[in-house]
């Protein structure tokens, strides 16, 4: 609220009394005053009015005598009439909110009204239950509205005429409507539309994809089986297309010159028919749907997708999908991807393609890639070949795969030797049982996750190569006990994640690491080595030790802690036991000032028992 609350309220009849008790404002939010209709005496001078959630039924035909102002919002009012000439006087008006109301009401008292607004550039009509010929007739006569959002109303099916009164409209905005079709000739003369959102409608196909001008298209979550674009030889705008959450069997058949660098294909059925079925077969619908039956060339080697190699891209988001191998005849174009998702699909075996008896010609290269996301798919290998057609990859995510780590590059495993680029890898639960020597050798990484590899061991030397680069360790939930565990001095680590193992013993070699965050969550410590932990606190900032058992009279690793003021967000849930092993569990919090304290709970026992 601008205003004073209470003035609003006990005087908002009095014009002249407020007008003379408050300094002018531009702007005046009445929002949440359960107002029934628009307030008398308002400022004439006032440029915006915010009347958003309200119960406002009626707009009158006197109601609103502000000729300057530019911003109004009715938002979430209960309106169902806005009577013929109440915008009259609100010439000046350019952005208007009438979302979530009731405007399928009384349309043609409320279309007269909104038809005096000429100067109206953005309109908000979402969530109103409007049909197609409702949001026809508020349309009208808005020549130059520049945003328009009718989000959320019963919109079935989109003609030329439309939006024929509204031609300089630039954002449009129909998320969630019914639209099952839309006619030739709708969006095409709108010459200005850079922005197409028709996420959450029903369209099937997209036949002949047409409009040159476009930047955004949103077209996640309808039922979409292909999108294709009749090849005329004109450039396209197109930079982001999102097509997730539909139907689709084949990638989209794009512009041959466009500026497309995003694109968005999660959660579709690529990948269900082998590449090379799905490139014949795209083909084929290309030709049915557009009547060519000679290959063009638009389409050079019968491969529609040969196109792709002009294109800009730098993201593409292919998880959940359902690939079984790369599709590299594809992927091979996309020499400017940047970040690739493939995760949550059903890769098995990455082998790179070109490895014929040793003979290595790799037909698969990523220039620029730098972010790979592998997750959750069943990979066991990915050969050296591949990694090599990866000459600038950054992060790669492998979490929830089978792979198998080794150091011989013509094993059927993976190596992570040599990957001078490489700074991020994640190997979380991919079943590894051994680390051995020198698996990173080469590998500068500044994050490795290796948690959730249950009964790994880690060869002496397992992280060698990593000590003045490694920054982000994760050994949580593998169950380790202290003697699986052979950790070098990681002179750059301050994160290390130990939580969910069997280490009863803290390691003395990581107080060699400046260690600003460490947890040590669910493990079989009973006490810390003092001079481990005071050389720790040093740096450390946070420490998580819930879930051990340490011993009650062996707390002075807490005294060193406190002194340094270490935080210890879980310190409350924190227990000991007693010294003689009875299971008295004390919050370690109330016990770590007096060593007196450790007595009394020992004498406490002992007396209980008796
Ligand atoms: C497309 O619309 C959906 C649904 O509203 C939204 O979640 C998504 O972020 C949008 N995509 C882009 C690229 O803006
Ligand atoms: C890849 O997609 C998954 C699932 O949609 C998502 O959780 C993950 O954050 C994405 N990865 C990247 C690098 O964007
Ligand atoms: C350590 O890893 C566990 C399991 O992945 C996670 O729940 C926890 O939040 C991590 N600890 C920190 C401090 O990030
Ligand atoms: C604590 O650690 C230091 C150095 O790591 C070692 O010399 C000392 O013996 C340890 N103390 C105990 C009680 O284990």
């Amino acid at each position: 609220c601008y205003c004073c609350t209470a003035l609003c309220l006990t005087v908002s009849h009095s014009s002249t009394l407020f007008s003379h008790l408050s300094r002018f404002k531009e702007t005046t939010s009445w929002r949440f005053r359960n107002l029934t209709s628009v307030p008398e005496g308002l400022d004439v001078r006032l440029r915006e009015l915010d009347l958003s959630n309200n119960v406002i039924r009626h707009i009158n035909s006197q109601s609103l005598a502000l000729p300057s102002l530019l911003r109004l919002d009715l938002s979430y009012n209960q309106l169902e009439i806005i009577s013929e000439g109440a915008f009259r006087d609100v010439a000046q008006l350019q952005e208007l909110n009438l979302a979530r109301n009731a405007l399928s009401h009384n349309v043609d008292s409320t279309s007269r009204a909104l038809g005096s607004l000429h100067r109206l550039r953005r309109l908000d009509l979402s969530l109103n239950g409007l049909d197609d010929d409702a949001a026809g007739l508020y349309l009208r006569d808005k020549s130059i509205l520049e945003r328009l959002d009718l989000t959320g109303n019963g919109l079935t099916r989109l003609t030329p005429k439309l939006f024929a009164e509204s031609l300089s409209v630039r954002s449009i905005r129909i998320e969630n409507n019914l639209i099952t079709a839309i006619e030739e000739g709708t969006f095409e003369p709108l010459k200005k539309l850079k922005i197409l959102n028709l996420a959450r409608n029903n369209l099937v196909n997209i036949c002949d994809f047409k409009l040159h001008q476009v930047k955004l298209l949103n077209l996640s979550r309808n039922s979409i089986e292909f999108f294709v674009t009749r090849e005329d030889g004109h450039p396209y705008e197109l930079e982001i297309l999102d097509l997730s959450f539909n139907n689709l069997l084949y990638f989209p058949m794009v512009p041959k010159t466009n500026r497309l660098r995003y694109l968005h294909l999660q959660s579709n059925m690529v990948g269900t028919l082998e590449t090379d079925t799905l490139i014949s077969e795209a083909d084929s619908l290309y030709r049915e749907l557009t009547s060519e039956d000679e290959v063009n060339d638009a389409v050079d080697n019968n491969n529609i997708y040969s196109n792709w190699k002009l294109m800009p891209l730098v993201y593409m988001d292919l998880s959940s999908n359902h690939f079984r191998s790369l599709p590299v005849e594809t992927l091979s174009h996309l020499t400017s991807l940047v970040t690739l998702n493939l995760s949550k699909n059903c890769l098995q075996d990455i082998s790179g393609n070109g490895h014929v008896g040793g003979y290595h010609q790799p037909s698969l290269t990523f220039p620029s890639l730098r972010y790979f996301d592998l997750q959750n798919n069943g990979l066991r290998q990915l050969s050296t070949f591949f990694l090599e057609a990866l000459p600038n990859i950054e992060t790669l995510n492998l979490k929830e795969n089978s792979v198998r780590v080794s150091l011989n590059s013509m094993s059927p495993c993976v190596s992570f030797w040599n990957i001078k680029t490489l700074r991020s890898l994640d190997l979380q639960d991919n079943g590894i049982k051994t680390l051995h020597q020198n698996t990173f050798k080469g590998t500068p990484l500044i994050s490795l996750n290796l948690a959730s590899n249950v009964d790994i061991i880690f060869d002496i030397g397992a992280l060698e190569g990593l000590q003045s680069s490694l920054q982000s360790l994760s050994i949580s939930g593998n169950s380790m006990t202290t003697s699986a565990l052979s950790l070098p001095c990681l002179k750059a680590l301050r994160r290390l994640n130990m939580s969910n193992n069997s280490v009863d013993v803290l390691p003395g070699i990581i107080s060699c690491s400046p260690l600003t965050e460490l947890d040590l969550r669910n493990n079989g410590l009973t006490s810390m080595n003092e001079s481990v932990v005071d050389r720790l606190s040093l740096y450390l900032d946070v420490l998580y030790v819930s879930g051990n058992s340490f011993n009650c009279c062996d707390t002075n690793w807490l005294k060193a802690l406190n002194k340094e003021k270490v935080n210890i967000p879980d310190l409350h849930h924190a227990v000991c036991l007693s010294v003689n092993g009875t299971l008295l569990t004390v919050h370690i919090s109330i016990l770590y000032t007096t060593y007196l304290m450790c007595i009394y709970y020992i004498l406490l026992v002992h007396v209980s028992m008796l």
